[in-house]
């Protein structure tokens, strides 16, 4: 099985980085194959709706997204672990996500979209940020939730981490390590293995 992670958080070592040390650790005890991507390190242009993918389902930009592509054609279960920035997603990321627009093209304009294999494409949404309200991390989600549907993940989990925003804070959440540990597991196991 191939799990898929961005790690979209450009702040090293914040609390999108701890809890994606118990994504990690998760993964690794089932053996499972895992590409990270970190998207603030990476050369990816923005979309700017040129329409070069329109008829094709491929962008005619050509910088690191293709090795998102391909990633992404090649996945079974992929986790989004962000920060909620102004209501949103780190640009980064959103740069990212907008340069799926050539597999949105593919699969509601072409008719293609990614084949299930084997192993069902589901996701997992990481979601921190500083509010106590939840407003910021619904419209975080919607877009991840638009990501994954676009790249046909076709269920996701959303955990919301609220009012953590001091770089480490996430240590002090009482129930964070381990809600993420279960979801990476639940995830990796199968929904319906993980409801038994
Ligand atoms: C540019 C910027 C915008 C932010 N906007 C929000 C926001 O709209 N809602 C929120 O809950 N937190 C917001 N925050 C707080 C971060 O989400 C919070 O500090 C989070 O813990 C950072 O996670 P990290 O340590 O993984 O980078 C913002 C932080 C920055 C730097």
């Amino acid at each position: 099985m191939r799990i898929v992670v961005f790690q979209s958080s450009p702040r090293a070592g914040g609390n999108t980085d701890l809890l994606l040390d118990v994504v990690t650790g998760a993964i690794k005890e089932t053996g499972a194959q895992m590409t990270i991507f970190r998207p603030h390190m990476m050369d990816i242009a923005p979309c700017t709706n040129c329409g070069g993918c329109d008829t094709t389902g491929e962008c005619v930009v050509h910088d690191d997204m293709a090795e998102v592509y391909r990633a992404i054609y090649e996945g079974h279960k992929f986790i989004l672990a962000s920060p909620v920035f102004f209501f949103g997603l780190p640009s980064q990321v959103k740069c990212l996500i907008d340069r799926s627009q050539a597999l949105w093209c593919e699969k509601y304009l072409l008719n293609r979209p990614i084949a299930e294999t084997e192993h069902a494409r589901e996701g997992l949404v990481i979601l921190v940020g500083g509010m106590k309200k939840e407003t910021g991390f619904r419209a975080a989600e919607a877009t991840a939730t638009a990501f994954f549907r676009t790249i046909s993940v076709a269920r996701h989990q959303s955990l919301f981490f609220t009012g953590i925003d001091k770089k480490g804070a996430i240590q002090g959440h009482p129930t964070a390590y381990n809600d993420v540990y279960a979801a990476t597991v639940k995830l990796i196991e199968g929904w319906q293995c993980a409801q038994t």
